[in-house]
């Protein structure tokens, strides 16, 4: 006979390891699983009967923006009610700390919120932050490259000098003796594009002796896609770290049908073993309205404009028919703004999300006005559309894409596994009826057949709503 804080009862239990599902209880002490499996004789401030639905470790958003809307909006709700435990921020270079403006926060800085949202000059004091806000789920972020540049560069638009790169080395290792996880890159932006590959380097050699890690959108996912890739990990090689690359993908009608090449090259890399990546289950990518992605054979859709706020919704090319002008030209008019470009194959997403080391991240937007609907249906789509109906991968293994998979890449090592003395994130859906509602036509909606949610512990979410409880921490490296 035991006493727990909460039982759950009849329940089927994926682990998030992969393997198979079993049936039984599991019981939550403190903020720790204390038990689990088929087991009498327990008591509990709380009961709760599972009706036979799948619990599972909480989800883990390998590749999110949620840094400053996560103070703004410390509920949560696009990924809460995913089922999302962890949010992995500060990815593509940019991070909402260390930053120190002196004018507008430079695209895509700008994706993470406005100028006066940019409040830490320091990583510590978006720790604190982070605690103040006491977000409903756990929080890990990484140093943006692009932010670095910002806080020591009058222009983005060359390379580092010798005494700007020792500004940023500063910065970025007083980040990691304060818990960052380590650095990202955003190289295929402008504002970090002519940064070369040596002032990269000079960055992610101080990761080694901190046990940090190398995330980077690469330089480019068009064309010389396979040369970004084999730059990332000549830097990880170098600087002896793990490396992640962000949103794989084949960018560009020029580029389908390349996923196979760029999968044999991750595998086929000489330290295979450190590199992992991330994708979200759409053949859309979203990020600013980028002039050099303007192609009038891809759908681009505005996510928000400064300029023309009326215009989210709409695609470019009806907003140039109704100006008489070019895409290009209207494009132009928008600025600055956000966009949604249907520009993969539905073939290579496909390939691209069923292989083995692939990572779920839903690279949601959650500032945009008209946001990419990654932002609220990443984790269901890939259960119910991708796993129940397309049997892309059985459920266990979508589970493990989004639990053990990216803990292991992080280094949560407490977190992703539903095992005993693993911290209490968990979520209860259906498999049956668990699918996203959020649409390109509709993007805002929440998920359907996520039942609850618990968060170190704390039951967070239930039957459609938050419970109140905001149990989230700042999750330093390991
Ligand atoms: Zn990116
Ligand atoms: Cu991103």
């Amino acid at each position: 006979m035991f006493h727990s804080d909460t039982l759950i009862r009849n329940v089927k239990i994926i682990d998030g390891s992969g393997g198979d599902a079993s049936f039984g209880s599991v019981a939550i002490k403190g903020h720790a699983i204390e038990r689990v499996g088929d087991f009498d004789g327990a008591s509990a401030e709380q009961t709760i009967d599972g009706g036979g639905k799948v619990l599972a470790p909480g989800f883990i958003d390998s590749h999110s923006h949620d840094d400053l809307y996560l103070i703004r909006a410390p509920e949560m709700l696009p990924k809460l009610s995913q089922g999302v435990t962890t949010v992995i921020v500060g990815n593509c270079g940019i991070s909402a700390s260390p930053v120190t403006l002196r004018e507008e926060p430079p695209r895509p800085m700008n994706l993470l919120g406005e100028t006066s949202a940019f409040r830490y000059p320091k990583f510590a004091d978006y720790v604190a932050a982070v605690a103040t806000a006491s977000p409903t789920l756990n929080v890990a972020a990484f140093v943006g490259h692009t932010s670095l540049r910002n806080n020591s560069m009058d222009r983005l638009d060359r390379a580092a000098t010798s005494t700007e790169i020792a500004h940023m080395r500063d910065q970025l290792s007083y980040a990691l003796d304060s818990g960052a996880l380590g650095l990202s890159t955003g190289l295929a932006y402008s504002a970090a594009n002519s940064a070369s590959t040596e002032e990269v380097m000079a960055l992610a050699e101080l990761l080694f002796r901190s046990g940090g890690i190398y995330a980077t959108h690469l330089r480019t996912e068009g064309d010389l896609v396979l040369e970004a890739m084999e730059e990332a990990f000549h830097i990880g090689k170098d600087a002896k770290v793990p490396v992640i690359i962000s949103h794989l993908k084949c960018a560009g009608v020029n580029n389908w049908k390349r996923s196979g090449e760029l999968l044999r090259s991750l595998e086929q890399a000489r330290d295979a073993s450190g590199i992992g990546w991330d994708c979200y289950p759409y053949a859309a990518s979203s990020t600013v309205l980028d002039l050099k992605q303007v192609d009038e054979r891809v759908t681009i859709v505005i996510t928000w404009s400064t300029a023309h706020p009326e215009m989210a919704g709409k695609t470019l090319a009806e907003i140039a028919t109704g100006w008489g002008s070019e895409q290009i030209e209207a494009a132009k008019k928008l600025q600055p703004a956000g966009a949604i470009y249907h520009c993969m194959s539905e073939e290579d997403v496909r390939a691209i999300l069923r292989h083995p080391g692939t990572m779920v991240g839903s690279d949601g937007l959650p500032n945009d006005a008209f946001p990419h609907p990654r932002l609220w249906g990443t984790f269901p789509r890939v259960l119910g559309h991708y796993s129940r109906e397309q049997k892309l991968f059985p459920l266990s293994e979508a589970v493990r894409k989004m639990t053990s998979l990216p803990a292991q890449r992080f280094g949560l090592s407490d977190r992703g596994l539903l095992k005993e003395g693993y911290v209490a994130d968990l979520v209860l859906f259906d498999p049956e009826v668990v699918r996203d509602t959020a649409s390109f036509g509709d993007p805002v909606r929440a998920a359907v057949g996520i039942h609850a949610v618990w968060v170190n512990g704390a039951l967070t979410y239930r039957e459609g709503s938050p419970t109140g409880r905001r149990a989230g921490r700042f999750l330093p490296r390991q």
